[in-house]
């Protein structure tokens, strides 16, 4: 079995390429490094540099290394971005998983994973979000998560694929610091931000109707997630020795929800920062709660989160610090 990763050179497709090397899968990443690093990668992992967009190059790459199956991490996925440029991320995320899942059938790959998100869901009002409540998606980026999920069932179907979605919540953390995120567009980097500019943290809204009047979130350490994908690759190859070809389509969160504030006091004491965060307006498109059920993916796959909230923002700590030495130490 040989997976091909796209997207392996980015911060949650490097722990998974490494994850999966580690456990003994054979891996070849296809990335071409818009946002990754290709320093992220152990040099006994092969890296094809080019887009998910070059039919020619995935051919090439499928044949070249018999990949049998696929795990698409590639894309985009800033959610204000989108909003401004909604053609690029159409293309970026379902044009280019499209020309993916053809090269995929005329390769006869069986086996295929798809880096899915919470953002699907939209903002639903309920206390934990289950596989079954109704997808309704509020941005562009979002939108092109659920048309991806929607081609990635039908070709599944339709060409005997076995497929999987794996809808992740908010991922943090780093398993080790240099493959940590660069990005400074999740919660935990841009509280460590503001923290290295000297400047208070902000919250967005402290009106909700949650316990703290702060946004509550479900969040999940990269190395869990990177497990995950392991044991969802291990269960697609299962499906399609036994001649099945369903779809998996799982949540992948804790299950707990943290609110802003109270990962607030945790960044503070991890950093050693104890500048008070202010209270800025909130933001539009912001659900009050996003918590994930997480019974469906541990009855599939058996799989459970292992790590908590502090081992989250201390490794991701670890991480920016690594890239902004002056900040102060915790
Ligand atoms: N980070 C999160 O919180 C989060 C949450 C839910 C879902 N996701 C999804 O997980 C996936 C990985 O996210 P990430 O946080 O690691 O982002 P990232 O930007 O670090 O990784 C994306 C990788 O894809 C590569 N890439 C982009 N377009 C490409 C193309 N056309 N062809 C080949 N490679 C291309 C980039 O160079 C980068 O290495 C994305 O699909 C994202 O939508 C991320």
């Amino acid at each position: 079995m040989t997976w091909l990763i796209t997207g392996g050179a980015g911060y949650i497709g490097a722990h998974v390429a490494r994850s999966m090397a580690d456990a003994g899968e054979r891996v070849v990443v296809l990335d071409d490094l818009s946002s990754g690093f290709a320093e992220r990668l152990p040099a006994e992992i092969p890296l094809v540099e080019g887009s998910v967009l070059d039919r020619e190059l995935l051919d090439r790459t499928l044949a070249a290394h018999r990949v049998t199956g696929v795990v698409h991490l590639a894309g985009k996925k800033r959610v204000g971005e989108s909003v401004e440029r909604p053609l690029a991320y159409y293309r970026e995320n379902l044009h280019g998983l499209t020309v993916l899942l053809e090269a995929v059938v005329a390769a006869g790959v069986r086996r295929f994973l798809f880096s899915s998100s919470a953002a699907v869901y939209g903002v639903p009002d309920v206390e934990l979000i289950t596989e079954t409540t109704p997808a309704a998606p509020i941005n562009p980026y979002g939108e092109t998560k659920l048309a991806s999920e929607w081609l990635v069932r039908a070709t599944g179907q339709a060409h005997s694929v076995a497929t999987g979605c794996l809808r992740y919540f908010n991922v943090a953390g780093a398993a080790l610091p240099e493959l940590s995120d660069t990005g400074v567009f999740n919660i935990v980097p841009m509280f460590f931000d503001r923290i290295t500019r000297g400047e208070a943290p902000t919250i967005f809204g402290a009106d909700y109707p949650t316990p703290d009047g702060t946004c509550v979130r479900d969040y999940i350490h990269v190395a869990d997630i990177a497990e995950a994908h392991l044991a969802a690759a291990r269960r697609l190859a299962e499906r399609d020795l036994s001649g099945e070809y369903g779809d998996l389509t799982v949540n992948i969160g804790r299950g707990e929800g943290v609110s802003v504030r109270e990962l607030a006091d945790l960044v503070a004491d991890v950093t050693g920062d104890r500048t008070p965060p202010v209270v800025g307006a909130r933001r539009p498109g912001d659900a009050a709660r996003a918590v994930a059920a997480v019974g469906l993916i541990t009855e599939e796959l058996g799989w459970t989160a292992r790590r908590g909230m502090r081992e989250m923002v201390e490794s991701a700590w670890e991480g920016w610090r690594l890239r902004h030495p002056v900040a102060p130490v915790g």
